[in-house]
């Protein structure tokens, strides 16, 4: 079984014949990434990298894991972007809803830092490392983010004066450039063991390089059947799989049509699973950063249904018609809970008695999209038979190549992100980081004025 595409709901917003037309050009820019003609080709390491990735690369991910899971009750998994998103994406929607709270001793607690720069959330976060035996993942390919390096500064400190600098050294491991970057020189100095990141790759194209697997597979998930589901979609999506079976090019086209064609500018990735809600953040980073650019590109959002049904409902339903929707659905729950018959009914709800929870969640997932494409939404659906390692790697490789080919479609560099520089060069002239002289003099004169 594979994951499978409807876009059966988003097509008849076209005119007759308008995906068919995209044909020729999905066909050019599959043709392009193969060929590395592309803009941005020097980033095209993400494209076979599940089918390249060996047995022996896998194992000794998981004998690091290993290191980490025995020596560790808390791992910090430090990084932002592109060196965050997509290992929090499936260590939430494989793990327990209410992982913080069981502490069962099998798995050690995952946290999440690095990846903001607030006063509260680092000084909480001290504090509750204070009583626990933690390690470090320092992710970042430059090795020189602020909000991560900021970060890894505080917990190495912190780490080394509860654990001692040798076992520190054990259980803070970095994922990083080969050679450049703070965080390759704070590595090779202190001996702690590194996972490169390949230059090829992007950062938010490298969630199947040790940037994802190393922390997925300290929270005890299975990272072979993760790659197997990439590798496989690799091959089901591979330039040469005509475009009417291949779903990253139907994908593709069908979105790039609504937005060329039929003024869509919005893209609402929704669930119906909880769990799913960092899947959506690692979405939005992956077509955010490569299709927003020249002033163009859909704007990616996320929706959690049918949580947002009672917040952002009203606008999905009857706000301006320029979105459109693609759904990710679990066919079959992992658990099963039965909803119980209640003799007094002072709820009304007996006529749900007997049903899985599920079966009123596929309702309510069914009658959403009837509703929102009879209120001019296109509807796309994305369907994952369980929710599981293997097939996460299905959907993760789906969209990343369907990325791919979108982005070259719209005419952009989709690999590289000079727009999420800006800021930062404000920010660094404003702390008058050294180096930043000149922009530190302007941007005073300029708050002066
Ligand atoms: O996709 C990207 O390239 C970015 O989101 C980066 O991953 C993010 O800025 C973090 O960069 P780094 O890994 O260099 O710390």
């Amino acid at each position: 079984k594979n994951i499978s595409l409807d876009i059966t709901k988003a097509e008849q917003f076209l005119n007759p014949g308008t995906l068919a037309a995209y044909e020729p050009k999905v066909v050019a820019a599959s043709a392009s990434l193969e060929n590395g003609t592309c803009p941005g080709n020097d980033f095209l390491g993400w494209l076979h990298l599940p089918s390249s990735i060996t047995p022996e690369f896998l194992d000794e991910v998981q004998t690091t894991a290993n290191t980490l899971r025995e020596k560790c009750e808390v791992v910090v998994v430090a990084g932002i972007g592109g060196s965050y998103l997509g290992a929090r994406a499936v260590i939430e929607a494989l793990g327990n809803s209410f992982a913080w709270l069981i502490q069962d001793k099998k798995n050690p607690i995952i946290t999440f830092a690095g990846n903001n720069i607030g006063e509260d959330y680092l000084a909480e976060l001290t504090e509750y490392l204070k009583t626990k035996k933690f390690g470090v993942i320092n992710i970042s390919k430059s090795g020189t983010t602020t909000e991560t390096a900021l970060t890894f500064r505080l917990l190495k400190k912190q780490c080394e004066a509860q654990r001692g600098k040798a076992e520190a050294k054990d259980v803070i491991v970095a994922v990083t450039d080969a050679h450049k970057g703070a965080a390759r020189a704070a590595a090779d100095k202190e001996g702690y063991k590194t996972f490169v990141i390949p230059d090829n790759v992007g950062g938010r194209f490298s969630v199947l390089t040790p940037v994802g697997l190393l922390p997925i597979a300290v929270a005890g998930f299975d990272i072979k059947q993760l790659v197997k589901g990439a590798a496989d979609m690799e091959k089901a999506t591979a330039s040469d799989v005509p475009f009417s079976e291949n779903i990253s090019a139907r994908y593709a086209a069908v979105r790039q049509a609504l937005y060329a064609q039929a003024g869509k500018k919005i893209e609402i990735i929704a669930n119906f699973q909880p769990k799913l809600h960092y899947i959506a953040e690692w979405w939005k980073q992956l077509y955010g950063e490569s299709e927003g650019k020249d002033h163009k590109g859909i704007f990616p959002a996320g929706c959690d249904f049918t949580t947002d049904l009672h917040s952002m409902g009203q606008w999905i339903q009857d706000g301006e018609r320029s979105i459109f929707e693609t759904v990710i659905s679990v066919e079959k729950p992992n658990r099963e809970l039965d909803f119980p018959y209640d003799e007094e009914n002072l709820d009304g709800l007996n006529f749900l008695a007997g049903k899985r929870v599920d079966e009123v969640n596929k309702m309510a997932e069914l009658g959403t999209r009837l509703a929102h494409v009879d209120g001019g939404v296109p509807n796309i659906r994305v369907s994952m038979p369980e929710l599981n390692e293997y097939y996460l790697g299905q959907l993760i490789y789906f969209f990343e190549k369907a990325c791919g080919i979108s982005g070259n479609i719209e005419g952009v560099n989709a690999f590289n992100q000079p727009g999420v520089e800006a800021y930062k060069k404000n920010m660094f002239a404003l702390l008058n980081k050294p180096g930043y002289e000149a922009e530190s003099k302007a941007i005073q004169e300029r708050l002066a004025k």
